[in-house]
């Protein structure tokens, strides 16, 4: 029976975005609704040509920085799921979720609680370290979450695997060359309530990505924009797919071969939207630098090596928990 506390107003339950919400007019995305691109390549990853499948990838990491997969072999149920339980979670009350995450080591942010430039972001944002997953499910909470998301997790280690694995042979590194590196993996999930006004408002604020690969999946509801050639433009819905996006470190290490593109998440009026990102990052004692076999006297390095802690001590890449969600060597 729901109960008093049911109904006392979330902060996104309001008529109009409060000035707290509403970013400065250079900020803001302007005039929606924003060109879907239907240029962004949508991969089939059960296509038996193989070097097809390759050649699509780095050519669309290239051209986009982003690209789409389907027949990834992941079923429907175990990421439709994940979206339904994760629902449930930003449906509990904020300062519940609030303790339980400070107590078991994951991050909730809860849209008032963290602001950028003195404005605040239309979403609620969980981060939780995935890997390895013994240590990190024990620390979901027990209701609704684990063990859906204990499967979204491994089927996403998977699939980020398997594309790293194209990813290597079509740069012509050499087998599992992302294996090692990659062995810190998290995940970002974010409630973007309907918003009463998404011109002044938004989800997300345009950034790269500072890890190898994102897998986002994004539900049915658009929401994500990708900077190509100056312009912003909306990555469509396919159902069922996952949105792979090219990381900065990957960037450095195809030695500016694959892109790591700017994007950012509008909201919208008409309805809630969720969206569940996974970073797979190298480990904080991980050198990041071109793969040798790409330089050579014609392709000169184009960034310097560094260690990846150093670039995360420096830049805090994924945000005022950056620590927590980076498992430490
Ligand atoms: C991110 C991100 C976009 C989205 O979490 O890094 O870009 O659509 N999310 O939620
Ligand atoms: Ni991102």
């Amino acid at each position: 029976m729901a109960t008093m506390e049911d109904h006392v107003a979330r902060w996104f339950d309001v008529q109009s975005v409060p000035l707290s919400h509403t970013f400065p007019p250079e900020n803001r995305p302007g005039k929606l609704p924003f060109p879907t691109c239907s240029a962004i390549p949508i991969i089939n990853l059960s296509n038996p040509e193989r070097l097809d499948t390759v050649q699509k990838i780095i050519k669309a990491s290239l051209n986009f920085g982003f690209f789409q997969v389907i027949n990834h072999g992941v079923s429907e149920c175990v990421s439709t799921e994940a979206l339904n339980v994760l629902k449930e979670l930003f449906n509990m009350p904020g300062e519940e979720i609030s303790r339980d995450a400070h107590k078991n080591g994951w991050v909730h942010m809860g849209s008032t609680m963290y602001a950028i430039d003195g404005v605040h972001l239309w979403r609620d944002n969980i981060k939780h370290p995935c890997h390895p997953l013994e240590k990190c499910m024990q620390h979901w909470p027990q209701m609704p979450t684990r063990e859906v998301m204990a499967t979204y997790v491994q089927e996403m280690r998977r699939l980020s695997f398997r594309i790293l694995e194209l990813i290597s042979e079509g740069l012509g590194l050499e087998k599992g060359y992302f294996e090692e590196i990659s062995q810190v993996q998290f995940l970002s999930a974010s409630n973007y309530p309907a918003c009463p006004d998404p011109s002044v408002t938004l989800g997300v604020l345009k950034h790269f990505d500072h890890s190898l690969i994102t897998i986002l999946f994004q539900g049915n509801v658009e929401g994500l924009q990708v900077l190509h050639d100056g312009k912003w433009v909306g990555v469509g819905v396919v159902p069922n797919a996952f949105v792979v996006n090219i990381g900065t470190q990957l960037e450095i290490m195809s030695n500016g071969k694959l892109r790591s593109a700017e994007h950012r998440a509008v909201t919208n009026s008409e309805e809630d939207r969720l969206s569940i990102a996974t970073f797979i990052n190298p480990s904080p004692n991980c050198i990041i630098e071109p793969a040798k076999v790409l330089i050579n006297e014609s392709n000169p390095p184009l960034y310097d090596s560094f260690l990846f802690k150093d670039f995360i001590g420096s830049s805090k890449a994924f945000g005022p928990f950056t620590e927590l969600v980076q498992t430490k060597d």
